[in-house]
């Protein structure tokens, strides 16, 4: 991964990968995201949360080139880029491992991994599928990043939850993404799976990769991010360095004004 010594660098001292300014997206009545702005640094795991229906899928969405904004722009590495499909946001470095995964669930393991660019070879001038190459990449992807799966043979719809979460991020970094956005990785996993998938988010960062986490896990916040940002009704509303944070407020971000006739001064009030 070439550093460009011009670069702009971040607060924390990184490069800075994506720049996202201005960003304004409605759907009919709804004002789902109004003048966001977002940057990532290098290396950068980057927690993104907010309540239900913030926008943070929205906002994810248009940097994977899935969604389109209404208005502002988007720059990749200090350049102004404008995406029209996913392959566009591919062709520059960006994957994203969506909410319902997009696995295919009757298709085994290598299957999964490599769709849609499964390795072919040549037999009496016709095109093959060159299995013995798949399954053997299959098993050095997945070794590459530690992930245990016993068969690249199985149907992805016998692994658990988390080994699927896991196929799902090995698949997106199959693609050597600069930048990986995994919206709610953690959602339906038990708590051994859960750990996995942060050891995971770690060691893709430290290859220099730029991460974008989407979770109500909050817990986990504080185990893998570097920094947070709160999302509220399509707006920024506060971003921390995860280290000058804490649950409490992070919650009390989320929600907003929503609950202040809870808290202890407006029940005196
Ligand atoms: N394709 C769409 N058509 C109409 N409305 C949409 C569409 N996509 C998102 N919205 C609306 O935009 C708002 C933001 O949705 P978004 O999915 O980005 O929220 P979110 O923060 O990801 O929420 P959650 O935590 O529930 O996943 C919501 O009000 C949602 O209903
Ligand atoms: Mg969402």
């Amino acid at each position: 991964m070439g550093v460009n010594p011009a670069a702009e660098r971040g607060p924390g001292g990184r490069p800075v990968r994506v720049r996202m300014e201005n960003i304004t997206r409605r759907f009919g009545a709804i004002q789902a995201l109004d003048n966001v702005n977002l940057y990532l640094e290098e290396g950068e795991v980057l927690g993104l949360v907010g309540d239900n229906a913030a926008g943070k899928s929205t906002l994810t969405k248009i940097l994977a080139g899935a969604e389109v904004p209404d208005s502002g722009q988007i720059l990749i590495d200090g350049k102004a880029v404008t995406f029209s499909s996913p392959a566009d946001a591919r062709n520059l470095g960006v994957e994203m491992v969506y909410q319902d995964l997009s696995l295919c669930d009757t298709i085994d393991v290598a299957g999964n991994l490599f769709l849609g660019r499964e390795p072919m070879r040549n037999l009496l001038g016709m095109r093959f599928l060159d299995r013995p190459r798949m399954h053997k990449e299959a098993r050095q992807l997945l070794n590459a990043l530690n992930i245990r799966v016993q068969n690249t043979r199985n149907p992805v719809q016998r692994l658990s939850g988390g080994q699927r979460q896991s196929i799902a991020i090995c698949r997106a970094v199959s693609f050597q993404p600069k930048i990986l956005i995994m919206d709610e990785p953690t959602a339906a996993l038990a708590v051994a799976e859960v750990e996995a998938v942060l050891r995971l988010i770690r060691e893709i960062s430290q290859r220099g990769v730029s991460v974008i986490l989407i979770t109500h896990r909050l817990q986990d916040l504080f185990v893998v991010c570097d920094r947070i940002m709160v999302l509220y009704e399509g707006r920024n509303v506060a971003e921390r360095a995860a280290k000058e944070t804490n649950l409490e407020e992070i919650v009390r971000l989320i929600v907003g004004g929503r609950f202040a006739h809870l808290t202890p001064a407006a029940e005196a009030a």
